[in-house]
C-alpha cells in the first residue's frame, strides 16, 4: 500500500503521542516524537546553563548538540539520545517541561530541530507528532490531524503519569504547566501552534483509545485512496 506522512498537533498532553504510537503499529510506519528532540535541547541547555536569550550563546551551543531516535526493543518505540546518552526519561521530568517552551520559541532551535525533521520524512512511512507538524514541517502531508481535548480531562492524564514516578508533584503544577506551554507555543512568533487549515480536528476528551484508533485508522485509509491516482 502506498506510504504517506501523517502529522499530529496540538495541545500538551492531548492524546498526540498514543494515537501517534498506535498508528505506526498498525501501519508499520516511523513514529516521530518531535517534542523529544526540544525537551532534549532543553535539557542540553540547563545542564550546561546555556543563556537561550543570547542568540550567539545558542548557535554556538547547538554545534554541540546531537539527537538520535534509537529504537527500543522492549518499549517498540524509539528512545531519545542526546549525544549518545539516553535521556528519554530525564527529558520528561518538570525541570525540563517548565523550560521547554521558552526553548522552543528560539528561531535558531527551531530551524536545528526542522531540518532534521524534514529529512526524517524522505521516505514517508511517517507518523510525526507535535506542534508545528502540519504547518511548517510537512505541509504537504497527506493527512493532517489537529488534537484537542478539554483541559481537565488533558490535567488529570499528565498528572497520573508524573504521579507514577514523583509522588510529590500536585495537580495546580500540571495544570500551570500545561496551561503556560499552551500559551506561549499558541502564542510565539516562529511556527506558533494552530490547525493547519487542512486539518481534521480530534477531540479526544470522551474517547476511548480504541474508538480513536478505529476513528483515525478510517481518515488514513481515505487519505491514502485520496493519494493513490
Ligand atoms: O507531550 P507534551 O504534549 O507535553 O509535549 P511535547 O510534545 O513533549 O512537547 C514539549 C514542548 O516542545 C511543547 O510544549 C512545545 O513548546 C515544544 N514543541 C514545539 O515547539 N514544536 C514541536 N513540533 C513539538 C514540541
Ligand atoms: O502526546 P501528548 O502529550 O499529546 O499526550 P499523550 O502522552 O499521548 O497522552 C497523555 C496521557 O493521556 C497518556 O497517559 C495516555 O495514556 C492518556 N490518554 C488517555 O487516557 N485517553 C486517550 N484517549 C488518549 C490518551
Amino acid at each position: 500500500m502506498r506510504k504517506i506522512i501523517i502529522t499530529i498537533d496540538g495541545y500538551s498532553s492531548c492524546g498526540k503521542s498514543t494515537v501517534a504510537k498506535q498508528l505506526a503499529r498498525k501501519l508499520d510506519y516511523v513514529y516521530i516524537d518531535s517534542g523529544a528532540m526540544y525537551r532534549a535541547i532543553t535539557l542540553y541547555f540547563l545542564q550546561n546553563r546555556i543563556d537561550w536569550t543570547s542568540t550567539p550563546a545558542v548557535v554556538e551551543a547547538l554545534k554541540n548538540i546531537h539527537l538520535e531516535f534509537v529504537p527500543n526493543t522492549h518499549t517498540g518505540t524509539a528512545d531519545m539520545f542526546l549525544n549518545d546518552e539516553n535521556v528519554e526519561h530525564l527529558i520528561r521530568e518538570m525541570l525540563v517541561a517548565e523550560k521547554v517552551s521558552e526553548v522552543a520559541a528560539v528561531k535558531e532551535v527551531r530551524e536545528f530541530a526542522v531540518a532534521q525533521q524534514v529529512k526524517m520524512g524522505v521516505r514517508k512511512g511517517i507518523v510525526m507528532d507535535g506542534r508545528d507538524i502540519g504547518t511548517v514541517v510537512f505541509p504537504h502531508a497527506e493527512l493532517k490531524i489537529f488534537m484537542t481535548a478539554d483541559i481537565t480531562i488533558r490535567v488529570q492524564r499528565r498528572f497520573k503519569e508524573l504521579y507514577a514516578k514523583n509522588p510529590n508533584i500536585t495537580i495546580d503544577e500540571v495544570k500551570q504547566n500545561l496551561e503556560l506551554r499552551d500559551y506561549i507555543d499558541a502564542n510565539r512568533e516562529i511556527s506558533p501552534l494552530r490547525k493547519a487549515e487542512d486539518a481534521i480536528i480530534l477531540d479526544n476528551s470522551h474517547l476511548t483509545m480504541e474508538d480513536q484508533l478505529a476513528l483515525v485508522m478510517q481518515w488514513v485509509e481515505d487519505a491514502i485512496m485520496a493519494h493513490s491516482s
